[in-house]
């Protein structure tokens, strides 16, 4: 059977620096509220002229170059977005243009947060299916475009940047212990709409509109959600989060972690972490991190590990990926 392998990984993050300090400056907010409530530390935030495909394409050159291929040799690229550099044409098609591509397949993913774990498992459905042999995967936000900055319960929690990687089809047996993409699960439900969402938007207002949350309601859903589909995913292969080397989250909150974690009866230290570094970067969060610890070494050859988001719609989903 073919397997989607992840050969390579890469990140970009903004050079500009915000800290809570800086924040605190702007809205009435402290370094002690964001970091008790949130583990946010600090947030990367694109330079102006600087736009979500160049986060994207910064991102894919590095996964790129990790993954030992060429733009050439790719033939499908999926970007997850909530924040394209133009409502149309697709952010994807951007990052084609920019990689010098002429070939290949190429398209965005609205799913915010679980955007990449949708992203994902789209990618792996076109490359099992032999429709596709090497595919570009991409989570890219510039959310400070989103955001109030008047609104200190929404404006301290995100932050800019992409992740990318790079799927390889690959013979596998079918087993649990072949190395790459073994199953993912996704949801939505559209009830939840109003707890997450964009007051504007090209088919209503006409506006780009800002980022509306209602935190305390969304976190209590991601708590429960999350723990939900990684026991799901984990069990379409028969393993349990024992088996979990490392979990590689969305990184809304420190707090949900630890909810998470607790719920799945793991350590903390078995859960990769860049929240108080990056904040929430929406997309980019997943694979982010993923290249954080893939770069440090946490992360080894055979590790299983299971990647998992949850945002608007809401939308939520997982991973299990065999390193
Ligand atoms: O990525 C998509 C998924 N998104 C998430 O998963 C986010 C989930 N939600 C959260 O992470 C948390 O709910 C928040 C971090 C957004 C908020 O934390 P909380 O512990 O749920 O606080 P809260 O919203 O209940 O607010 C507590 C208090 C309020 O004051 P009162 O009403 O108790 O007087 C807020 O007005 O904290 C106040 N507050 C702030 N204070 C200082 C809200 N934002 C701030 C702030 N600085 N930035």
């Amino acid at each position: 059977m073919i397997r989607a392998r992840i050969i390579g990984t890469g990140g970009y993050l903004p050079t500009n620096i915000v800290s809570n300090a800086d924040l605190a400056a702007r809205v009435e907010t402290s370094d002690e509220w964001i970091v008790e409530r949130t583990g946010i530390r600090q947030r990367h935030i694109a330079a102006e002229g600087e736009f979500t495909s160049d986060l994207a394409t910064a991102a894919a050159v590095a996964a790129l170059a990790s993954a030992g291929i060429a733009a050439a040799d790719v033939d499908l690229i999926v970007v997850a977005t909530a924040t394209p550099d133009q409502t149309f044409p697709a952010c994807a098609t951007v990052v084609q243009k920019k990689l010098g591509m002429t070939h290949g397949v190429a398209f965005d993913i609205a799913a915010v947060c679980s955007g990449f774990l949708y992203a994902l498992t789209v990618a792996d459905a076109l490359i099992t299916s032999g429709a596709h042999r090497n595919a570009l995967v991409i989570g890219a936000e510039t959310f400070s475009r989103l955001l109030d900055w008047e609104d200190r319960a929404t404006c301290v929690l995100f932050g800019d940047g992409a992740g990318a990687v790079v799927l390889r089809a690959e013979t596998g047996t079918g087993a649990a212990t072949d190395r790459g993409i073994l199953a993912h699960r996704l949801h939505s439900d559209g009830r939840y709409n109003d707890l997450l969402f964009v007051d504007g938007g090209p088919g209503s207002t006409g506006t780009t509109g800002k980022l509306r949350m209602k935190g305390r309601e969304v976190f209590r859903h991601a708590v429960v959600n999350l723990a939900a589909v990684v026991g799901e995913t984990l069990g379409a292969i028969d393993l349990t989060p024992a088996d979990i080397a490392w979990i590689v989250p969305h990184q809304a909150n420190f707090r949900i972690l630890e909810a998470t974690a607790k719920k799945l009866d793991l350590p903390i230290g078995r859960i990769v972490v860049t929240v108080d570094a990056h904040a929430n970067t929406s997309a980019a969060s997943v694979p982010l991190a993923l290249d954080t610890a893939v770069r440090d070494g946490r992360i080894k050859t055979g590790d299983l590990l299971l990647l998992e988001a949850m945002g608007g719609g809401f939308t939520w989903g997982a991973a299990a990926v065999r390193w």
